[in-house]
């Protein structure tokens, strides 16, 4: 094959991995938490980064959803189920306690960002807060 077929097919190959979405319904689940948690982080990222104006309200509504699919994650993630679409790595099950416990982060740093930005100032914190909890997690359980 020349190379730039390889390349192509490489490419094509991409393209398809990236357009299976789950069908497991246990699974879908579990991912729309974390794309609305994915949604309510760049809420506030946006705020932060200046791309959108600062909306104290709307920085508490994207922190309190973030919390509340945060408190969801045991009960989402507890049924060890599968799927070719699925990031989950099976280490999830072998250190549930750790697991759970790494949500409760996030919810704990989610909840305390929902009660406490007020000014634009807040968010910068807030994010240094909750941001470290996403990659303490998604590094150990998430591929
Ligand atoms: C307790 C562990 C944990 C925490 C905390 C966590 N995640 Fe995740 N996240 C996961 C796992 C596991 C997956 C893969 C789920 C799957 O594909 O089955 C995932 C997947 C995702 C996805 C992909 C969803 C999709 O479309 O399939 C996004 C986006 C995401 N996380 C964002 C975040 C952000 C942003 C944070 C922090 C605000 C965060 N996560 C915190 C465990 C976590």
């Amino acid at each position: 094959m020349k190379t730039s077929t390889r390349i192509l097919g490489a490419t094509l190959i991409l393209a398809a991995t990236a357009a299976i979405a789950a069908e497991n319904p246990a699974v879908v689940a579990r991912q729309d938490a974390m794309k609305t948690i994915g949604m309510s982080t760049k809420v506030l990222g946006d705020m932060a980064k200046g791309e959108t104006a600062f909306d104290a309200a709307a920085a508490q509504a994207a922190a309190t959803a973030m919390a509340e699919q945060a408190a969801m994650v045991p009960a989402l993630f507890e049924p060890e189920e599968d799927d070719p679409d699925s990031e989950a790595k099976p280490e999830i099950w072998a250190n549930w306690d750790d697991f759970t416990a790494k949500a409760a982060d996030l919810e704990a740093a989610a909840a305390s960002a929902a009660g406490s930005i007020t000014t634009a100032e807040d968010i910068g914190a807030a994010m240094q807060a909750i941001g470290p909890t996403c990659m303490a997690c998604h590094r150990t359980y998430r591929e």
